[in-house]
């Protein structure tokens, strides 16, 4: 039997790496304007981002596996039930994840999209360079024909720089961070991921919901002290970075939970009057014994207020997805029309 001419195939789908860094210089920028305007408030506070540095990534993926720490397990639960669903309502041939980390819970929606057959890129966005370099490295490998565009960034100042949709898109904001965004900064960011997305496409939020406060207030607390180093973390940041001379052991970690405003607050208390300079900024930095730098908030929600977020940024809840003990919510939403 005569063979065949070859016949002109469909494109294999190369795999194929892709990274944009938008930090130049401007992260070190950043930090030093958020010192100068944080530690010279009557109420000292830093904002949550300058925590993950290559060691606080690494504490971070610590606290991820904490007994305590029950935000990854259950919203790993809810993916692993859901993905399917997910990737069929979606229909997504992408997904873009503001704040990727080493992108662990990913891997089961990337596995639902490669399984559906729709995957096709995958964009990581996130301020540490090296997790977006490396996950970018091995999802390329584990997932053949997958293209990744990693955005090295700061997802509060570069969202315009995530690349155009190539079909339908997932946006996933995942392990609770929105809640790190106070509330009005909150409704003002979901605002701009509204932006992202065209009307097929579907923002996948993951929000740690209220619940009893010694549970919560044990999982930024743990009793090896993983989340007391990581807190402190934040410290060594400005000691490298801006020639500060803080002595982490200066500071107590504090985890509080805010009942009226629904909140986890993060603070490092001086343990003794000191004054810290920052000599990159010529900022002498007083401390009172007992004075407190709040270091990071984390909201909890009640589905009513997520709705009132979302409805704020002109998004509309799709399905609102919990694990057995309703201890966190997945929620799907796109762009309200009308
Ligand atoms: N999505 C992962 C990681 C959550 S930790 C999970 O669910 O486990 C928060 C992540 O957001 C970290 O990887 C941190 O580097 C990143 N991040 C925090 N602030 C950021 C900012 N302003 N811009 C971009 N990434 C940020
Ligand atoms: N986004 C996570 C959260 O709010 C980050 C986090 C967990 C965190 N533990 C922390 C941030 C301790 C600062 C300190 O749950």
């Amino acid at each position: 039997m005569a063979s065949t001419p070859p016949t002109p195939s469909e494109p294999v789908a190369e795999a194929s790496i892709r990274i944009d860094s938008h930090l130049d210089g401007s992260a070190e920028r950043s930090l030093a304007d958020d010192v100068l305007d944080g530690l010279t408030r009557p109420f000292k506070e830093l904002p949550p981002k300058h925590f993950y540095d290559a060691r606080g990534a690494e504490l971070f993926d610590r606290i991820c596996e904490l007994p305590e720490y029950y935000p990854t397990r259950a919203e790993r639960a809810i993916l692993e039930e859901q993905a399917a669903a997910i990737a069929e309502l979606t229909g997504a041939v992408e997904l873009v994840e503001l704040g990727s980390g080493t992108a662990a819970k990913t891997r089961v929606l990337l596995d639902a999209l490669h399984s559906a057959g729709t995957l096709r890129r995958y964009v990581p966005v996130d301020v540490t360079e090296s997790m977006v370099r490396d996950s970018a490295e091995e999802l390329a490998s584990e997932y053949p024909g997958l293209s990744v565009h990693g955005v090295i960034g700061d997802f509060e100042r570069h969202l315009d720089l995530v690349p155009e949709a190539c079909g339908p898109r997932i946006v996933a904001f995942l392990g609770g961070t929105i809640g790190n965004f106070p509330p009005g900064s909150r409704r003002r960011f979901l605002r701009k991921i509204a932006r992202l997305l065209g009307p097929e496409d579907h923002l996948l939020m993951g929000t740690d919901l209220v619940k009893d406060p010694r549970v919560l207030e044990a999982a930024y607390d743990d009793a090896q002290g993983v989340t007391a180093e990581f807190n402190r973390n934040v410290l060594r940041v400005l000691n490298r970075e801006l020639q500060a001379d803080f002595d982490p052991d200066d500071f107590d970690h504090v985890a509080l939970f805010d009942p009226e405003n629904e909140w986890i607050e993060m603070r490092l208390r001086a343990r003794r009057e000191h004054t810290t300079l920052v000599r990159d900024l010529n900022l002498p930095v007083h401390f009172d014994v007992g004075e407190e730098l709040r270091t990071e908030i984390s909201a909890k929600f009640t589905p009513e207020r997520l709705e009132g977020d979302l409805s704020a940024a002109g998004l509309e809840l799709v399905s609102w997805l919990t694990d057995r003990d309703a201890l966190f919510a997945l929620t799907l939403s796109r762009t309200s029309t009308g």
